[in-house]
């Protein structure tokens, strides 16, 4: 599936031509009202990043990113969008078949995925975020659409990254996206001795049991 993958996306980005004006760093459409919510330091991971658009977004906020795709084209054209914008050092876009599952990598403050679905990937990318990190996923949906092996089934997004704070989301006319949090780790309370509450025995009286 991978190479057949490849394939495609390496014509569907080839054929827009090197050439075409690369699109401007910016969040996807969705999130764009929620952009205050993105951090502007630590590790961020986009997955099927495309030509690096939010990546390098995600970059110019001062980030550390981390983007992935299947395409050499689409790596390569974002790789040019974030030396363009002097960000490349802040940006490694990585060659990945996440058909193969989520490389591995260090905890990271955000999660980004849009228009990539692979529900195979859903635990991995809540395992992945540090504790107080940012999900950020957009897929394809039935829900207000014909059904198909690509769309996300009602619900999928809510019940997959039930473990995360919900911040907002909505699912309708083809399309589903999340925006969640994973609740900060609190340590337990130390543990207190439990106290004896059964009465001091009196002198020379037998212990009441
Ligand atoms: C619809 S595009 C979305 C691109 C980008 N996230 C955006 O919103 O502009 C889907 C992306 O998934 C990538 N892709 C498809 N199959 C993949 C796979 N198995 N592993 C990694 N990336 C893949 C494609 O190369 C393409 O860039």
């Amino acid at each position: 599936m991978g190479d057949q993958d490849r394939l495609r996306w390496d014509a569907r980005y080839g054929a827009v031509g090197a050439a075409a004006p690369s699109p401007a760093p910016a969040l996807p459409e969705v999130f764009c009202a929620h952009a205050a919510r993105f951090p502007s330091a630590g590790e961020a991971m986009e997955l099927a990043c495309g030509t690096g658009a939010s990546a390098v977004w995600m970059a110019e906020r001062g980030m550390e990113v981390c983007a992935m795709d299947i395409s050499p084209v689409a790596l390569d054209r974002a790789r040019q969008l974030a030396d363009d914008h002097g960000v490349g050092h802040r940006c490694r876009f990585v060659l990945a078949d996440l058909d193969r599952g989520l490389p591995t990598g260090p905890p990271a403050a955000v999660i980004l995925c849009h228009m990539f679905r692979d529900p195979r990937l859903y635990a991995p990318m809540a395992a992945r975020l540090a504790p107080g990190g940012l999900l950020a996923v957009a897929v394809l949906s039935e829900v207000g659409d014909r059904p198909g092996p690509f769309r996300a089934a009602r619900g999928e997004l809510g019940r997959a990254f039930g473990s995360l704070h919900f911040l907002a989301g909505d699912e309708g006319e083809g399309r589903a996206w999340l925006l969640a949090e994973k609740p900060l780790v609190h340590p337990p309370p130390p543990a207190r001795p439990e106290r004896d509450l059964r009465p001091e025995p009196f002198p020379g009286c037998p212990d009441p049991k």
